[in-house]
């Protein structure tokens, strides 16, 4: 896998200063920069991009796959409502391993349902910002295995 796009959805902006009970204290800005590290060491290109709108989030999707790059997504609250982002992974043919910093199932209802999940390679949850390095190693780890097969 050449490059990794981490795309980050609604609220997200706000990591560190929203719910820390739940998010942690660590910043959006904090998770680039431990990506940025792990990209650079495994010579893989890193995206990081954040939106609270749902057709940038679309239009990066597609991009990604277009470019044949492996996709970490934390689609934030339209990972429980969003079938333009299910079919965009599944329309694009993207790579998308999803991540949530918290463990949906632990928590409401409506969280439980996830429509990326179905699309997605795999889902990860549940370890806060570790959740971001264990979807990015498992990207890079099949892109590895695939270069084998
Ligand atoms: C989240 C979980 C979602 O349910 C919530 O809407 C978020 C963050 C997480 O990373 O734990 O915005 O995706």
């Amino acid at each position: 896998m050449k490059a990794i796009h981490v795309l980050n959805g609604p609220n997200l902006n706000l990591l560190g200063t929203r719910e820390p009970e739940i998010y942690g204290r660590t910043t959006l800005a904090d998770v680039e920069q431990r990506l940025a590290q792990r990209a650079s060491s495994r010579e893989v290109e890193l995206v990081f991009r954040q939106s609270n709108h749902e057709g940038d989030l679309v239009d990066w999707i597609q991009e990604a796959a277009k470019a044949g790059a492996g996709v970490v997504l934390n689609a934030g609250a339209y990972t429980h409502t969003s079938v333009a982002l299910r079919d965009a992974i599944k329309g694009s043919g993207a790579q998308v391993v999803e991540v949530h910093l918290s463990n949906t199932h632990a928590r409401e209802r409506f969280r439980h349902h996830s429509h990326i999940a179905p699309v997605a390679i795999g889902t990860i949850q549940g370890f806060g910002v570790l959740s971001y390095d264990l979807a990015f190693d498992a990207l890079c780890a099949l892109g590895e295995a695939n270069k084998k097969s």
